[in-house]
C-alpha cells in the first residue's frame, strides 16, 4: 500500500516537472523549425483526409486533391504542370502541400488568404476538378456515412461547402514535415549536420538567400519579384500578384516559395523550368542577387537544402464510403 502510494506520488510529481517543462528553446536563427502539430479534433482531421483523398469532388470521379498533391511524392504531383479534368495541362507547377499552413497566403499569387479559402477553389476550376460545389455537397449528402459524419462533427443536417473546406483545412494543417536534420541542429545537436551542409547554411545566409527564404517554411513569409537584379524571360506571361492587385509595381511578383523538402518537390520555379536543384540555386544566385557562385558554393547551398527534408505525414489511406442509387454519376465530358 505505502508502495502504491509513494508510487502515486512520485507519478503524479513527475506529471507536475514534465507539463511545466519549458518548450525546447531552439538557436537564434532566421530559420525557425517546424513545430510538431497538435491535432484538437481528431475526427475532422479524419474526415478532411477522406474530402483529401476523395475523387468524387472531381466531375469524373476520377481526380481527389491527392492527384495533384501527391503525399507519397511529397506533396506534389513532380509534374511540370498538373494534368486535370479530360487530360487538360494546368498553366502552372502545383505547389506542395506539405507545410502549407505557414505560408502568408495560398497560391502563387496569393489569391486565397488561407488553407480553408483555397480548398473550395479546385473542385470548382473547370482546369482542375471540373464539379460544382453544388454537384460536389449533392453527391457527399447522397452517401449517408458521409452525412452522419458531418452531423456528429459540425451538428448540421444540410452538408455545405464551408464544412467541407473547413475539414480539408484541418487535414492540410496537420501535414507538416518536423524533426528534418536541420531542425535537429536548430534544437542543438552539433553533429545532425555536416560541416560541408553548415557550410551551405552559412553561404545561404551570406549570399543573400535568407531575406527572402526565412522563417518555419524557409519562404512563404513574402511577394518577392522572380527577376529582381535580371529579368526573368523565360515566362514573362504569368504576371503573379499582378493578377491579385493589379499594381504595376507587383508585375512578375510571387509568394516566396518554402524551401522545406526542396528535393522531393522537382521540378522548379512557378514555370517549372528547371529539375535540376543545383541549376535552381544558380538561377537564384543570377537572377534575385547578381552573382555568380562557383560550382563548390552551389554544391554546399544544395547539401544544406537537402538537410531540410523532415519526417513525411504518416497516412493511413482513409476508406471511402461507397456511392448510393441516390449519387450523381460521374461525368468524364
Ligand atoms: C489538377 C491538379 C490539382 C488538383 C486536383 C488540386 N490542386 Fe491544389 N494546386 C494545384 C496547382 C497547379 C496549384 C497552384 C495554382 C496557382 O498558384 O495558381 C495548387 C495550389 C494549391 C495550394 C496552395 C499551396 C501554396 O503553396 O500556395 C494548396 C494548399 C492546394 N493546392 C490544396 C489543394 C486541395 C486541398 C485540393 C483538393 C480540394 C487541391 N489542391 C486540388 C493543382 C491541383
Ligand atoms: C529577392 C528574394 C529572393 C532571394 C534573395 C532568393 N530567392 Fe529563391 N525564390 C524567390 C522567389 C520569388 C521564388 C519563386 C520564383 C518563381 O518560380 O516564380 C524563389 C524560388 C526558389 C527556389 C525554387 C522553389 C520551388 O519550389 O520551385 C529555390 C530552390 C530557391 N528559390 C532557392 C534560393 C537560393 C538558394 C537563394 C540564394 C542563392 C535564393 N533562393 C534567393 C525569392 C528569392
Amino acid at each position: 500500500m505505502k508502495f502504491i502510494k509513494s508510487f502515486a506520488f512520485a507519478v503524479l510529481v513527475f506529471g507536475i516537472i514534465s507539463c511545466s517543462k519549458p518548450e525546447k528553446t531552439s538557436r537564434d536563427e532566421p530559420i525557425k523549425p517546424v513545430p510538431i502539430s497538435k491535432i484538437d479534433n481528431a475526427q475532422k482531421v479524419e474526415l478532411g483526409k477522406m474530402l483529401f483523398f476523395e475523387p468524387r469532388l472531381s466531375k469524373s470521379g476520377f481526380i481527389s486533391c491527392n492527384s495533384c498533391h501527391n503525399l507519397s511524392t511529397g506533396g506534389a504531383d513532380n509534374l511540370p504542370s498538373s494534368i486535370g479534368h479530360g487530360w487538360q495541362l494546368g498553366p502552372i507547377n502545383s505547389p506542395t502541400v506539405l507545410n502549407a499552413k505557414f505560408n502568408l497566403a495560398q497560391f502563387w499569387d496569393g489569391r486565397a488568404k488561407d488553407l480553408q479559402d483555397q480548398a473550395g477553389g479546385p473542385i470548382a476550376n473547370p482546369g482542375e476538378m471540373a464539379s460544382t460545389h453544388t454537384l460536389a455537397i449533392e453527391i457527399l449528402q447522397s452517401i449517408p456515412q458521409y452525412v452522419d459524419l458531418f452531423k456528429s462533427i459540425y451538428s448540421v443536417d444540410k452538408i455545405t461547402i464551408e464544412e467541407v473546406t473547413d475539414a480539408i483545412a484541418a487535414f492540410e494543417e496537420t501535414l507538416t514535415t518536423p524533426n528534418s536534420r536541420f531542425d535537429q541542429w536548430l534544437f542543438g545537436d552539433e553533429n545532425a549536420i555536416t560541416d560541408v551542409e553548415k557550410a551551405g547554411y552559412a553561404l545561404f545566409k551570406e549570399k543573400g538567400c535568407v531575406a527572402c527564404h526565412n522563417g518555419v517554411g524557409v519562404g512563404g513569409t513574402s511577394y518577392q519579384k522572380f527577376g529582381v537584379v535580371k529579368a526573368y524571360e523565360k515566362d514573362t506571361e504569368t504576371l503573379g500578384r499582378f493578377d491579385v492587385t493589379k499594381n504595376e509595381q507587383d508585375k512578375y511578383f510571387f509568394k516566396v516559395p518554402l524551401l522545406r523538402n526542396i528535393e522531393l518537390t522537382a521540378p522548379y520555379f512557378h514555370d517549372a523550368s528547371t529539375v535540376d536543384l543545383v541549376e535552381a540555386v544558380q538561377v537564384m544566385a543570377e537572377y534575385q542577387l547578381g552573382q555568380q557562385l562557383t560550382q563548390d558554393e552551389q554544391n554546399k547551398i544544395v547539401a544544406f537544402l537537402k538537410t531540410l527534408t523532415g519526417d513525411q505525414p504518416v497516412i493511413t489511406y482513409p476508406i471511402l464510403p461507397p456511392s448510393t442509387a441516390k449519387t450523381p454519376p460521374p461525368d468524364r465530358n
